[in-house]
């Protein structure tokens, strides 16, 4: 069996989850529930990083210790991802023992080989950033709070690793996806690499993982929470679970934590003699009225506000559908209300109602016995085998919005199948004709909410139930059971009203 591994970033917990970490974590549930329906040995990891600044700053606003407000501030993520149907495999905290063991562990071996060193250093701080920043970063203006510091501190050397790195992303296309973000990351390892300052005093930050060769500093950030990747298989332990699964196959995030991925993480492992991730993915931004959704602009969209009122469901069709993966894509209320009419209340519901409603006055609620199928039926079916393969096509290579907008096009033409023979006036002259309409309505039904069950798994699972099947069940024309009674349900996607 093979394997698959993705994970989202660890998100931090210093406010509740927004839509933006939704759209991650929904897109990386997608993927592993693509992968675990084709039988796959799926692993999908997301969790919280719960260290630095930005958390202890919250703690400190909240007048409570910094563990009290992470224990606390936990809980939001872990339930809203419960809420939203996400079905990941482990969920790690950065406070996790296992986890900071396992980071001092590695400074440790690092620090032995030479590769970290104590230096002092003068340059430019971003204080919300957390990290020193180079003149020029300064001069593109996408980073707060900078100040001039001068700290003896420990850094990684990561421009030993730099060459290495560069061969590597030539050498490897699926390295840094989509294409663009590659090229920026070429673009940047023109300019020579800093060392990484992997530490923070005390003084200035207690909040994180001590060094273990100095007990005045804490760790940076990214360099502790980073190393969850592995920690959360096991790296370097007992279990199997690490040989087994890494190198993951996914790491999900958006454009803004790609250097931290495709520069940091990745020589971090080199000197770790590690092997690199398969493919680090980085999508676009969610905009609200055109500009990044994040707390710090107060700008944010809930998502179990969405979730509660229109369903989890609903909330991740939308994201599915609406954004183009690797572009960026705009959040407004009418364009959730649009899609959500337009698709699942219109095209899929009416479907459902309409099958169901045909079933339940004419066959006693049973499938009916299909009978010989004319040309129109063949043509539809030789359709849908078409449109199905697409869907597939599509998911493995993460065009999920074409995937979903195929998905979409099967159900369209069962309804137009449906309005053109019209069964509901056939049943009087010709019972067995449709009976044979409604069976390849409903098996197309069936075979359509199968492919879109990563995308809605609650509604599909209660479609199919309903039609006695499971979204693990073939997807081969004909496999609906005649005769079997069936469960009707009522508006499965109610429309909204204006
Ligand atoms: N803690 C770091 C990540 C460490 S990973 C080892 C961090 N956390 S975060 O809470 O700021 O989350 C950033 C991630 O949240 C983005 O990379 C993206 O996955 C998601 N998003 C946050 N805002 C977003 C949008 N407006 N649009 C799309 N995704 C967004 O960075």
């Amino acid at each position: 069996m093979s394997k698959f591994y993705i994970t989202t970033p660890l998100y931090y917990v210093n406010d509740e989850p927004h839509i933006g970490h939704a759209y991650t974590t929904i897109l990386a549930d997608v993927i592993a529930r693509i992968h675990k329906i084709q039988g796959e040995d799926v692993f999908f990891l997301t969790g919280t990083d719960e260290h630095g600044q930005k958390v202890q700053d919250a703690a400190v606003k909240r007048n409570v210790t910094p563990q009290k407000h992470v224990d606390e501030y936990v809980k939001r993520f872990r339930n809203t991802w419960d809420k939203l149907h996400i079905n990941y495999d482990y969920f790690i905290r950065t406070t996790d023992k296992n986890h900071t063991d396992k980071v001092k562990e590695i400074l440790t071996s690092l620090y032995e080989k030479g590769d970290i060193y104590f230096d002092e250093y003068e340059g430019l701080y971003s204080v919300s950033e957390e990290r020193f920043i180079t003149e020029k970063e300064k001069e593109e203006g996408n980073f707060r709070e900078i100040k001039k510091i001068k700290e003896k501190n420990y850094f990684f050397k990561m421009s030993k690793y730099q060459n290495q790195l560069i061969d590597y992303i030539k050498t490897n296309d699926d390295f840094i996806l989509p294409q663009s973000r590659r090229n920026e990351i070429l673009g940047f390892l023109k300019n020579d690499l800093n060392d990484l300052c992997i530490s923070r005093p005390k003084s200035r930050l207690s909040w994180g993982i001590e060094l273990p060769f100095d007990k005045e500093y804490v760790t940076y950030v990214w360099f502790d929470a980073l190393i969850n990747y592995i920690s959360a298989i096991g790296y370097n332990s007992d279990s199997n679970k690490f040989n087994h699964y890494w190198p993951a196959d996914y790491h999900l995030m958006a454009k803004d934590i790609l250097t931290a991925h495709c520069v940091y993480w990745p020589t971090m492992l080199m000197a770790c003699k590690i092997e690199l991730p398969k493919t680090i993915f980085a999508h676009g931004w969610w905009l609200f009225d055109n500009i990044k959704m994040s707390k710090s602009l107060g700008n944010v969209v809930k998502p179990l506000d969405l979730a509660d009122e229109y369903g989890a469901d609903a909330l991740r069709y939308f994201l599915m559908r609406n954004m183009v993966l690797g572009q960026d894509a705009s959040f407004t209320l009418d364009a959730f209300t649009d899609r959500y009419n337009a698709d699942l209340a219109n095209d899929y519901g009416n479907l459902v109602n309409r099958i169901f409603i045909l079933i339940n006055k004419n066959f006693n609620n049973c499938i009916p016995e299909k009978g010989d199928y004319d040309s129109i039926d063949l043509g539809l079916i030789a359709d849908i085998k078409k449109l199905q393969s697409i869907v597939i096509k599509n998911y493995n290579t993460l065009k999920i919005h074409d995937a979903v907008e195929e998905n979409m096009r099967i159900f369209r033409k069962v309804n137009k199948y449906l309005e053109n023979k019209a069964p509901w006036k056939m049943i009087k002259e010709n019972k067995s004709q449709a009976a044979t309409t409604i069976y390849i309505a409903a098996e197309t039904l069936r075979i359509g909410t199968i492919l879109l069950y990563p995308i809605i798994p609650d509604k599909s699972q209660q479609v199919l139930n309903s039609i006695n099947s499971t979204p693990k069940d073939s997807t081969s024309f004909g496999e609906l059971v005649e005769n079997s009674k069936i469960e009707i349900i009522k508006n499965i996607f109610p429309r909204i009203l204006d």
